[in-house]
């Protein structure tokens, strides 16, 4: 199979990558077998001047190296050896007598960029759609091709460690900026400007290359004292940020640190190494897993049986409603009805996605065609008018059953029968919702999570009236939003609400047993959460935990479980949360500050905070058991569904790879002692659930 078209033009070599039947370029060991034998080709042969390498895919160059391959492999010296194979290639290119030119259009990623940093002039195109990045960090590895050597050396060791270290995108403008690309043009110019530039090399020589890095970079970066303060700066700073639950980031400030020290060749050697070590991590290998359930849940189960869908009406144009639309016109292309109770109120969410359109327009990251043709696409409301052509509606007005019960008669009337209704309701049952209704096939959960720009989940909720084709269009409509869905049963809280309830009753036991807030979120964080369950509290409001949690109390008290009423007693007493700027926390000052006034509420203000593993197994494991008991249930269809939704909905950690993994990873024996040996000392809503139990007995894990 040939990965590489070539066509000589003008004494040059255009190689163009196309993988055959695949959407994106992505880089495996064939096409680097094949750039390999093209390069013995180009130096020997008289004709050609130099090479210039392209992508025949829209809107991408390569979007990484081709995860299968790392996948193949389970110990480290499998993947060292992998690192070192992809080593040759690009020291052979970087060493080719003729000049290599690359023509960067769309996403430019991991091994992709890699490439890219060791031919002799980039080029790409202005386009928004240019993105360049080294994200290995996020599938918990290194950039293992040279990426921790070449980076630092071309645009600055703090520069290279400030993209390596959070895996970020580089958008083209910026990459120029700092001296990643050489040169900017227009896509449709960039065949013939990289023709051009490898003429250019092979007559003049090396293209030289200003050093962007500002006086205080060079300084600190150019003498071994400084750097060896940059190096301990970046590890202080990772430790501070990861908790120490992720390997990867050390090892790429190690790889960059020992390349300055001992030489690039030796650097890359030991790239390598630490590529393998990082690899065979548990910690990677659950992210790698979790890239392939979010790869695969971007495959709609129902695909044939997808309705069109050109026109979305949001009923509500709050916080969620905005986000809802916003996400609508951006990614999915939908044209918008944004309805809420007044026009005022409708354009308050209108001006919400207006300034984000506009700002990246003023970043440069979208023209300003685009976003004028981004916001024609929204029109707000104050009536159902308009609504006879929507194809979906769906409602993100307060939490209120009789009013959500309302709305469907009301879109019911003013829609035609394929319209479908979907509720974003955060935890009222959505078959209560339908209760009454005409057409309660058409009703479905869309569970956004808030920020919902942001938020990468979408958590489908299915009725047993629920019509397949309604399910399969609600999917291809998330998808097209850019969210990872999963599709889970009816129920209270379904799964997403479900789980965090118990972990956030847990959370406020504990602060009702003694424990501070700064203690709670501190050790949560630890245990790799990216916020505490008392910070959380307050962005979601007191007043809607308070909801959640009396909605789902009777389920959990009936498996005699201990119900906190603290949330509802704090938002009696006006403690709504950063909406108010009064909760767990103040918000008065620029920094948050615990809210000690709350301690009234929890036995006084001399607090004695328990042992901290213990307290963070309390809280966790409460969410994993209660996983378990979704999928005992079947409110979730599988354990890569309750993985994808903890870890992409909740934060649930990633390195563990989800609730599931997590089980499979202590062992479900141990994790029964665990909920056991709670049960006995904290009370019975510890108890494990059968399944876990079963599988304890069995010694089965939940992924084979
Ligand atoms: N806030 C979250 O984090 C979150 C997350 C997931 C789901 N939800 C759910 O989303 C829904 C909305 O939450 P929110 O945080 O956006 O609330 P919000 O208070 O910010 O917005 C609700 C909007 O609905 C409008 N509204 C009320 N009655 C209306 C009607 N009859 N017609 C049209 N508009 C009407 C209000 O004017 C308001 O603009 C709730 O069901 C909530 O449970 C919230």
């Amino acid at each position: 199979m040939s990965y590489l078209q070539k066509e000589i033009k003008n004494s040059v070599a255009v190689l163009t990558l196309d993988k055959p039947g695949e959407k994106v370029n992505t880089l495996d060991e064939s096409m680097m077998v094949q750039f390999s034998e093209f390069l013995d080709e180009l130096n020997t042969n008289d004709e050609l001047r130099g090479a210039v390498l392209i992508s025949g895919k829209k809107d991408n160059f390569i979007a990484g190296a081709d995860i299968d391959m790392f996948k193949a492999r389970d110990t480290a010296e499998e993947l060292e050896e992998l690192s070192l194979n992809g080593h040759e290639i690009l020291n052979k290119i970087e060493a080719s007598a003729k000049p290599v030119v690359v023509a960067i259009h769309g996403s430019c990623m991991g091994g992709g960029l890699e490439l890219s940093l060791a031919c002799d002039y980039r080029l790409a195109s202005k386009h928004p759609k240019t993105v360049l990045a080294l994200p290995e960090v996020k599938l918990g590895v290194i950039p293992g091709t040279g990426g921790t050597q070449r980076l630092p050396r071309l645009i600055g060791i703090q520069k290279a460690l400030g993209y390596m270290l959070p895996g970020k995108n580089i958008y083209a403008h910026s990459a120029k900026k700092i001296g990643l690309v050489d040169e900017l043009v227009h896509k449709d110019a960039l065949e013939e400007a990289a023709i051009k530039a490898v003429l250019k090399i092979a007559d003049k020589g090396p293209h030289q290359r200003k050093d962007k890095r500002s006086l205080v970079e060079k300084l600190l970066e150019g003498n071994p004292i400084g750097r060896s303060i940059i190096f301990s700066q970046a590890r202080k700073k990772t430790m501070g940020q990861t908790k120490g639950n992720y390997p990867a980031p050390l090892y790429i400030i190690d790889s960059v640190e020992f390349g300055y020290k001992n030489g690039k060749k030796k650097g890359l050697e030991h790239e390598a190494v630490l590529f393998g070590k990082a690899g065979a991590t548990s910690e990677s290998r659950a992210l790698v897993n979790l890239f392939f359930g979010i790869t695969d849940a971007k495959k709609n189960p129902l695909a044939d049986q997808v309705k069109p869908v050109k026109t979305i009406g949001v009923l509500g144009a709050g916080l969620m409603g905005s986000g809802i639309a916003d996400v609508s016109i951006n990614k999915g292309k939908y044209s918008v009805l944004l309805k809420d109770r007044t026009l005022e109120d409708a354009a308050k969410g209108e001006k919400v996605i207006w300034d984000e359109l506009n700002k990246k327009s003023k970043k440069r990251i979208i023209t300003p065609f685009e976003r004028d043709e981004i916001a024609s696409r929204l029109t707000g409301a104050d009536s159902y008018d308009a609504f006879g052509k929507t194809d979906m509606v769906i409602e993100a007005v307060f939490e209120d059953l009789d009013l959500k019960r309302k709305i469907v008669a009301e879109v019911e009337a003013a829609t035609d029968d394929d319209c479908i209704f979907a509720s974003n309701t955060s935890s009222l049952p959505i078959s209560d919702i339908a209760q009454g209704a005409k057409r309660p096939e058409n009703i479905i959960g869309m569970h956004y999570f808030s920020p919902v720009q942001k938020m990468p989940l979408l958590e489908i909720i299915t009725t047993p009236q629920t019509a397949d084709w309604v399910t399969a269009t609600a999917y291809e409509v998330g998808v097209k939003q850019g969210k990872t869905v999963i599709v889970v049963n009816d129920g209270p809280g379904f799964y997403t609400t479900r789980i965090l309830a118990p972990y956030m009753n847990e959370a406020l036991l504990l602060l009702e047993e003694g424990a501070s807030i700064e203690f709670l979120d501190k050790i949560m964080k630890q245990f790799g959460y990216p916020v505490g369950p008392m910070a959380l509290l307050d962005e979601v409001g007191m007043d809607v935990g308070a909801h959640v949690g009396e909605t789902m109390a009777p389920m959990f008290d009936a498996r005699g479980g201990k119900s906190s009423t603290k949330a509802k007693e704090l938002m009696d007493a006006g403690f709504l949360g950063r909406k108010n700027k009064k909760g767990m926390y103040t918000y008065e000052s620029k920094k948050k500050q615990v809210n000690t006034g709350i301690y009234q509420y929890f036995g006084g203000s001399a607090r004695s905070n328990p042992d901290a593993e213990t307290a963070q197994l309390r809280m966790a494991l409460m969410m994993v058991n209660e996983a378990v008991y979704c999928l005992q249930e079947d409110i979730l269809k599988s354990p890569t569904d309750g993985d994808l939704g903890a870890i992409l909905g909740l934060g649930f950690p990633p390195f563990t790879g989800g609730p599931f993994r997590y089980i499979d990873l202590k062992g479900a024996k141990w994790v029964t002692e665990k909920l056991n040996e709670f049960t006995d000392t904290f009370g019975p809503r510890f108890k494990p659930a059968e399944l876990l139990a079963d599988m304890a007995k069995s010694r089965k894990d939940f992924y084979e």
